[in-house]
């Protein structure tokens, strides 16, 4: 069983809509998929309240220490994939999360303050020596040099090739994503010829393809090598360290 985690701190980047997008993908690519929800928020599970459909099966699990244990049942109940919705913020349940998780989705809305918040759960992934990939959501549909900014802010964020590390391919703001999401249904039965119905297949496969063989990423950010690039840089310095053992990130160093 593979487990992919959506997180990142920064409300409304698409965490929820693409757990659905993709759990709904991944069926309809031949997977048995479970959908764990450890938002208290319950977008998931409120979807899954307006569903016309039994599947997939939604998991609500808000305590870290039932992350573990739960996703070890699911290899026994015959899971292939499982799709970890987390919550805005910093939270114990989206450690565990990350740290059981065998790939980690990082989405981000294509702006210079979504991405630099980014930041701290890529601590957190980092921490765990967890593989991982940014997905670009909510862009504009002509708007390329924009969105080539914004690919490379993540490529230095990451101190890492953006070909290993931003999913493929964006995925458009469009209202079929806010319909399905309010039909209780995914843009793939909602609208299943349309442009956002085929972005959410391409990117399962481009996430399928990536299990298993992805970018791990590393504990220390290579940030030498990015010294030129200012308005990246000095946040990496100001963040703490992630400690896993309290799931804390520790005291900030001192800025100079
Ligand atoms: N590609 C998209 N196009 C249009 N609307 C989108 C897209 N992705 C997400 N949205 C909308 O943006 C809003 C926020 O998305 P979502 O709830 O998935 O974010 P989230 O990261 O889960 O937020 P939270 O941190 O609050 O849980 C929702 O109304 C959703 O329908
Ligand atoms: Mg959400």
């Amino acid at each position: 069983m593979q487990t992919i985690v959506l997180a990142t701190q920064k409300g409304g980047s698409g965490k929820s809509t693409l757990a659905i997008g993709l759990a709904l993908a991944a069926i309809r690519a031949g997977h048995n998929v479970r959908l764990i929800e450890t938002d208290p928020q319950g977008t998931v599970s409120n979807w899954k309240r307006r569903r016309p459909y039994a599947a997939p099966i939604i998991e609500p699990i808000y305590a870290a220490r039932e992350v573990e244990q739960r996703l070890q049942s699911l290899v026994h109940d015959g899971v292939t994939v499982t799709i970890v919705d987390t919550a805005g913020g910093e939270t114990a349940a989206t450690n565990s999360a990350i740290r059981y998780s065998d790939f980690c989705l990082i989405p981000t809305r294509p702006s210079i303050a979504d991405i630099e918040a980014t930041a701290a759960t890529l601590r957190v992934i980092r921490a765990w020596h967890k593989p991982f990939a940014y997905v670009l959501n909510q862009t504009p549909i002509r708007a390329a040099a924009r969105l080539a900014g914004a690919e490379n802010a993540l490529g230095d964020e990451a101190a890492l090739d953006i070909a290993d590390i931003v999913a493929r391919p964006f995925i458009v703001m469009r209202n079929d994503h806010q319909d399905a999401l309010s039909a209780g249904l995914a843009v793939c039965e909602h609208a299943p010829r349309g442009k956002s119905a085929e972005e959410m297949r391409a990117l399962w496969q481009w996430v399928e393809s990536r299990l298993g063989n992805a970018v791990t990423a590393t504990d220390e950010p290579v940030v030498e090598e990015f010294v030129e690039i200012p308005a990246i840089i000095p946040k990496w310095a100001a963040l703490p360290s992630f400690d896993t053992d309290s799931a804390h990130f520790l005291r900030a160093p001192a800025r100079s």
